[in-house]
Formats: C-alpha cells, structure tokens, sequence
C-alpha cells in the first residue's frame, strides 16, 4: 500500500507539480511542503478558476486535507499570511487545516535585500534568482543563526536572536553593498503582530506524519523546483538554494527515508527553463516562440518569461536516478499538438565523444550539442483528453518511446491545466 508518496520535479521547475498534487488530494490525509519558500508558484485550475500557491501545499483546494509545511522550508512570515488572506477570501478556512513545523527557517527582510543586492551586483552573470531571499535565508540556516518558527514561542529569546542577526546583516548591506540599514526595531514589531496569527498553527510536522503514516493513512509530500535546482545535483551554480531532489523529503518533514513509497516524478512533454544556467536543448527559433505561447510559458511567481526546449532525455535518466523515480506524470501533451516534428535528445556529443547520460558540470554542459531523435508530430488536438483511447496513434508513440528511452513508466499524462484535463493511466496510491 502507498502510504507515502513524493512529487517531484524532473527538470528545472513548473513542470505541473501543483495541478498534480491537487488532482491526487481528494485521496489523502494530508499533503506537506519540504523545501523551498515562496519561490515556488504551484498553479491550480479547478472548473476554470486559477489559484497560484507560493507556501500553501496544493492540497489546501480539497476539503478535509490537513496541510504541512515542513522544518525543511524558509518562511516568510509576511508571504505566507498574505497568501493565507488570499485564499482564505475564497471561502477556505486555511488557518484550521494548516500546521506549520517549528524547525521552519524564518525569511526575514534582510534576506531579500541581501539577495536582490547580490544579483544586482552580479550584473552579467547573476544567476536570476525569484528575489525573494531564498539564498540568503537558508545560509543563515546552515550558518546557525537562523530565527525559526520556534522562536516566536518567546518574544525575549526572539528579540536577542533578532538583534544579533540583524548586527550581522546590517554591516553586509551598509559595509558590503552600501545599502541602507533594515531597523531591527520594525522587524520585530511586525514579527509580534504576525506571530499572533502564526502561534496556533505551529506544530510537531514530523509527528504528525509518523502518527498519520502509522494509522494506514496517506500522505502527499510535495516538492518545489525541480531536480536540476537541486544545491548539490543541479546546475551548480545556477541553482536554488535546498536539496529538491525525493531525498529531501524524508529530512525536510522528519521522516525516515524507508517511509518513502512511491516517487512520481513530474515532467513536461519538453523543457522550460526560468532564469540564467546551462540549457542544452533549448530553442530560438519559430517553434520555441510557438512553445511558449502556446504553453503559456511566463513564470507563475515573477512573470519572467520561461525559456523553452525540447525534451532532454540525457539529462532525465539522471533525474530518474537521483530521485528514485517509480513513475513518470507527462504534463502539457497538448503543447505539442500542433508541431509537424517534435526532437527529444537523446544523448550529447562533446569533444567527439558521444554521452547517453547528462555531465554533472558546468564546463562541460556549455559545451553539450545535442543528439535528437526526431518524432512525427500528432497535428491533432488532445486537448482536455481523459482516456488513453483517444489520443492519436503517433501521440501514444510519443509517449510509448519516452517510456522506453527511460526504462520508466508514465502513469500520468496531462491534457490541460485543469484538474479534469488528466488521463490516469496507472494510478500510483493503488
Ligand atoms: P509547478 O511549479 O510545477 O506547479 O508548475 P507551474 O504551475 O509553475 O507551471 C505549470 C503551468 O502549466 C501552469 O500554468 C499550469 O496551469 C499549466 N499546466 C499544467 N499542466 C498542464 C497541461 O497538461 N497542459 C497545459 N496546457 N497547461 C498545463
Ligand atoms: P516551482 O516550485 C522554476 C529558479 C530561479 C533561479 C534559481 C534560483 O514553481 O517549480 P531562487 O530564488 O530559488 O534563489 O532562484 O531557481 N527557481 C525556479 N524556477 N520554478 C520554480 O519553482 C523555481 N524556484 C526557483 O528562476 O533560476
Ligand atoms: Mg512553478
């Protein structure tokens, strides 16, 4: 029985991990976040009406769900109640389901100063990062300054914590970067008031997924980003700043790793890309500019654009890999419904050497030239499709190959941003 079960992203990100998580919560007990902060956007479309979560799991939709966010994710305070405000004016009772765990780093505004200063001074070479004091916070974590959730439980410990960590930003943005100071004072001051709000909600996580795993129940965990972000396994150092790979499930909510079940990794039926790094596949022409029309590729938390690709199956059976992948989830199938040739890389070449599996390093992927398998496109709409029936012969191809070039089964096919825009070939909590 699947107990557990992690969703992860394959790629760089915005693969449909939200929509997936919310079409699969109507089964669970609970879904939980454990890396990550408010750069993610998780977007749900139910009956047409869009929601984009940046902190809340994408369980937080379906009724009788308790949601968790883990010691494993950077809080903002601020972020997380105004998105709280946002969907609780929806007519959902957040506040009750939600339960946040006490070993949460706080991300505080020194750590999105100290971010945007950085990638300003970078010019150039910045790593285009959401801004939103991801780096910056989870270094105070390692570093062992860090304020954390349980902190709020005593103002007198919390404001010592404060001040010490704010000496040691302040000098970074007055001596380093010539900024303006951040006033301890009224970071503390709006601390107080939102801890008010907070308090109720601050939980034992790790506990209440061992109590929920030990009475047969199910749980979603959900990850943000996606494998190639990943600190250690990702691009180096165009990445973000936790591990996102299933492997970051088990610490970032307090679980051991054997209570893993099952890995759906989640991937799209070519590759996008937001912010700076090394993208072997990716297009600049006609069809990349179709792509991102088509597939609405804008980012769902800055509104960047999201540079798009072709499938890169060198670098997923890396993904498949480091994430234990027990099934694949195929999203935006219907992006490519209108394409006379679809290529999937197949491996690289680099230095006249051929490579079936993705460098790990920076100096050699710039160099990567990809190798394609090309594909006869459907040039049929599959559009909204709920049953495997119905998808055209060379669709089902597609998706029969990318199977076999992974020795990995997909399970999941998605049609569309809806939550009924889904075929579920496979169901992976059966
Ligand atoms: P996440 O970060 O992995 O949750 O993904 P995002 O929500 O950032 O980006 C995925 C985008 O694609 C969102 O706008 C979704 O509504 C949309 N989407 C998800 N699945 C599909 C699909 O199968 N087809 C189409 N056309 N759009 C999809
Ligand atoms: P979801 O969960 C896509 C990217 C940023 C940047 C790099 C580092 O929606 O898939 P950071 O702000 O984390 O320090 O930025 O990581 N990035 C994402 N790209 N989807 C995301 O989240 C991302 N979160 C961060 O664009 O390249
Ligand atoms: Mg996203």
């Amino acid at each position: 029985m699947v107990k557990t079960l992690v969703v992860v992203g394959t790629q760089w990100g915005d693969e449909g991990k939200g929509k997936v998580v919310d079409l699969l919560t109507d089964r669970v007990s609970g879904v939980a976040r454990f890396q990550g902060g408010h750069n993610a956007g998780h977007t749900l479309v139910v009956d047409g009406k869009k929601t984009v979560l940046r902190l809340l799991p994408s369980g937080m939709l379906q009724e009788n769900v308790m949601c968790m966010i883990g010691n494993g994710v950077v809080v903002s305070p601020e972020a997380l109640l105004a998105e709280i405000a946002e969907v609780e004016a929806q007519g959902i009772d957040v506040a009750a389901r939600l339960r946040i765990s006490y070993g949460c780093t706080l991300l505080l505004p020194y750590h999105i100063a100290q971010d945007q200063l950085r990638e300003a001074a970078k010019g150039k070479s910045a790593i285009g990062t959401t801004g939103r004091g991801i780096g910056p916070a989870y270094e105070d974590k390692v570093a062992r300054r860090a304020i954390r959730m349980v902190d709020l439980l005593s103002p007198e410990k919390l404001a010592e914590k404060l001040e010490a960590l704010a000496a040691y930003h302040n000098f970074i943005l007055t001596q380093y970067y010539q900024a303006e100071p951040i006033d301890a004072k009224e970071v503390l001051h709006a601390l107080m008031q939102q801890r008010e709000k907070l308090l109720p909600m601050i939980a034992d996580v790790s506990a209440m997924i061992g109590q929920m795993i030990n009475e047969n129940k199910t749980v979603l965990l959900e990850g943000a980003q996606g494998t190639f972000l990943d600190i250690d396994h990702g691009t180096y150092p165009f990445v973000t700043s936790s591990n996102t790979t299933a492997g970051a499930a088990a610490t970032g909510l307090g679980i051991g790793p054997c209570n893993i079940d099952y890995v759906l990794g989640i991937v799209k039926a070519y590759t996008t890309r937001v912010g700076s790094g090394p993208f072997m596949t990716e297009l600049h022409d006609d069809i990349g500019k179709h792509i991102a029309e088509k597939g609405k590729e804008f980012g769902s938390v800055t509104g960047r654009p999201r540079r798009c690709g072709w499938l890169d199956v060198a670098s997923l059976k890396r993904s498949i890999q480091l994430n234990s992948v027990s099934g694949l989830c195929l999203t935006k199938m219907d992006v490519l419904d209108e394409l006379d040739k679809i290529n999937v890389c197949v491996g690289y070449t680099l230095d006249g050497k051929v490579l079936d599996l993705m460098p790990f390093d920076e100096q050699r992927l710039e160099r990567c030239q990809p190798v394609y398998q090309t594909f006869q496109g459907w040039k049929t709409s599959t559009a909204g499709l709920t049953q495997m029936e119905d998808f055209p012969p060379l669709a089902r191809e597609y998706i029969e190959s990318i199977e076999q070039l992974l020795s990995c089964p997909v399970v999941i096919v998605s049609t569309g941003p809806d939550r009924k825009d889904t075929v579920v070939i496979k169901d992976p909590l059966a």
